[in-house]
């Protein structure tokens, strides 16, 4: 995080006055005076301002259940962003754990803590995601053993990690990935010459979306949940 912006979350001053105590030599890092906002900064620094320790801010986790329309970018963009769900002062903070699509509901997991997305979002983490995917054209049963085997897609020639698909009903179905490759669960239907119109996360790891979460609607995780990832 940069030094300005820590400064500021820590002591709830605005960046204006933390520019003139920078400017002063009123923070220390360390031990020493620093007069960088820009200087990137972390837990393991002691960070002092006229002298008193500042805390690094808390942690947030939050299961949101993401509505059709927004986009789970921190920018800037055309469509709504999902932290403008969060009406919380540190919600700008957030960074989701894996993205949805604009056109995919259901599950997204923010959070500010960096290390923990990255457990969550790294390959070799293998963490499952699971999808309802609804489709254009009838399931045929090959589906399911094609998925298993790995699916060449249509503009990459790596295959897909073996996925599971549970057919549900003639238009629908369950899919569990161990990857997140863009607009994955998409292209493997596309390249199974089908059409995903409908898409919702269920599940990130052990973390199911609480049914008691309307679209649009969030909570914070438990400890436990953040634990049991
Ligand atoms: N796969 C997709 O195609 N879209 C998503 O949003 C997530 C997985």
């Amino acid at each position: 995080m940069r030094l300005d912006r820590f400064l500021s979350h820590s002591s709830g001053l605005s960046r204006n006055q933390v520019k003139v105590l920078l400017h002063r030599g009123d923070v220390l890092i360390d031990g020493q005076p620093v007069r960088d906002s820009s200087l990137q900064v972390n837990a393991t620094n002691r960070i002092t301002l006229e002298g008193k320790l500042l805390h690094w801010p808390r942690n947030y986790y939050v299961m949101l259940h993401k509505p059709l329309g927004y986009v789970c970018s921190t920018e800037e963009s055309s469509h709504p962003l999902v932290a403008s769900l969060i009406a919380r002062v540190w919600a700008g903070e957030l960074h989701s754990a894996g993205r949805l699509d604009a056109d995919t509901t259901g599950l997204v997991l923010l959070t500010n803590d960096g290390n923990w997305s990255h457990a969550l979002t790294s390959p070799r983490r293998h963490c499952d995601k699971t999808y309802l995917a609804g489709v254009k054209h009838p399931l045929q049963p090959e589906l399911v053993e094609r998925f298993a085997a790995g699916i060449v897609l249509n503009d990459d020639p790596k295959p897909t990690l073996p996925a599971q698909l549970q057919i549900l009903d003639t238009h629908s179905a369950r899919v569990k990935l161990h990857e997140g490759r863009y607009h994955q669960v998409r292209r493997m239907f596309a390249a199974c010459s089908n059409r995903v119109e409908t898409l919702h996360r269920e599940a990130i790891g052990n973390i199911a979306l609480d049914a008691s979460l309307q679209s649009g609607q969030w909570r914070e995780l438990t400890s436990e949940e953040v634990a049991n990832v």
